[in-house]
């Protein structure tokens, strides 16, 4: 009899343990796009548990998402779909610039990899593209002669601070938002990106509209600062980038640290003087390409102001890349890290561009029409916004 109770025991234990439904496997966070293109965009999320996962795009085109199969874009490595990651990052090609479209992303949990002839999946999960109001992002267009974009830098962990600065922003004009250094004081953990800051990205703008990533100081610190630019891929893996946007060419550039590579805040993992050396190179040849050079506008954004400070790492980044963009043409760069309000004037034989450099408190909206830049700052605290021509 006692046998046959622990048989039953162990049955009905076994059946419990199937049946319960899987409730802990969820999208966390996201989706949030970066690497916006006139062709392209990539689409990140995470789940609570590994999954494959794909994103399946129509045209914004009045017909039903469900009214035919959609193309699915798959999370990709060398070829290979990944199964092995709760960070999810799918890039999409091939689309029509200056094209808006809606999207939906899935995940499917993957519960056991026996043999690779045998992998075991559970549940798909989605964020559906039959919401009433579907997820959606629009390419960049080369024909645009209109940009809108907006900066935020040194928000240090202030996540309310983005939503409260966002208040009085119409996001349907944005084209992209640059998140220009020190978005976190230190970056110790998955989790802490996401509390940080790109929670609130997600809920005000990041799902449809794309962020672009410029380094701060601050992020080259604590242990996952190694892992930041997974959230935010580019193309050539290099964190410093071009980016056009219509006829606007941006230089987005890594500052590195702030003091010498010896300073003992840095415990020896410091090696931003090679480092700004290798970008100083790429720098050289990227000012140099037809992408660049045919731009009509062109801005430089850089955490740490160039001219602006006697600390080792500006003085570095004055000697190394100040030349440089003193012969590209640079229209105007935006920068922050000082925490306070400048608009610094070029200098004759010293600077050839203005340096807008924004305070901790504020949310710069930049509009480029018809070959004017305007840069509009606006505070927190409801105090007049500032409007500035930078060209
Ligand atoms: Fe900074």
């Amino acid at each position: 009899m006692k046998k046959i109770y622990i048989l039953f025991s162990f049955f009905f234990l076994t059946l419990s343990t199937f049946c319960q439904p899987n409730e802990s496997f969820k999208i966390t966070h996201g989706p949030w796009l970066t690497q916006m293109s006139e062709t392209g965009v990539t689409i990140l999320w995470t789940t609570s548990k590994n999954a494959v996962s794909w994103v399946e795009v129509a045209p914004d085109d009045g017909t039903n998402f469900y009214g035919e199969e959609r193309p699915r874009y798959f999370d990709t490595k060398n070829g290979r779909i990944r199964a092995t990651s709760t960070l999810h990052k799918v890039e999409i090609r091939n689309l029509k610039p200056g094209t808006s479209y809606r999207y939906a992303i899935f995940s499917k949990e993957l519960l056991n990899w026996e043999n690779d002839a045998r992998i075991l999946y559970g549940a798909t999960i989605a964020n559906p593209g039959y919401a009433r109001n579907p997820l959606s992002f629009k390419t960049f267009s080369g024909e645009d002669d209109s940009v809108n974009f907006l900066i935020f830098n040194d928000v240090h962990g202030r996540s309310q601070l983005m939503k409260d600065l966002c208040k009085v922003i119409d996001f349907k004009t944005i084209d992209m938002v640059v998140f220009n250094g020190d978005m976190a004081s230190s970056v110790y953990s998955e989790e802490q990106l996401f509390t940080d800051f790109l929670d609130a990205a997600v809920s005000l703008f990041a799902s449809r509209i794309p962020i672009v990533y410029v380094r701060g100081n601050h992020e080259t610190r604590g242990p996952y600062s190694d892992f930041l630019s997974d959230y935010f891929p580019t193309s050539t893996g290099n964190i410093y980038q071009l980016l056009n946007v219509g006829k606007v060419a941006f230089l987005l550039l890594d500052c590195g640290e702030d003091k010498p590579d010896s300073d003992i805040e840095y415990s020896g993992l410091a090696d931003f003087d090679s480092y700004r050396e290798k970008e100083a190179t790429w720098l050289k040849s990227v000012v140099q390409t037809k992408e660049y050079k045919n731009a009509d506008i062109k801005l430089a954004i850089l955490h740490m102001p160039l001219m602006s400070s006697d600390w080792h790492g500006t003085l570095h980044l004055n000697e190394l890349f100040l030349p440089v963009l003193n012969e590209a043409g640079v229209t105007a760069m935006f920068s922050g890290h000082t925490h306070q309000y400048a608009y610094n004037k070029p200098i004759a034989g010293k600077i050839n561009f203005p340096v807008l450099v924004n305070s901790n408190n504020g949310i710069v909206l930049c509009n480029i029409d018809n070959g004017k830049v305007k840069a509009t700052i606006t505070y927190s605290n409801g105090s007049k916004p500032q409007e500035i021509i930078l060209n």
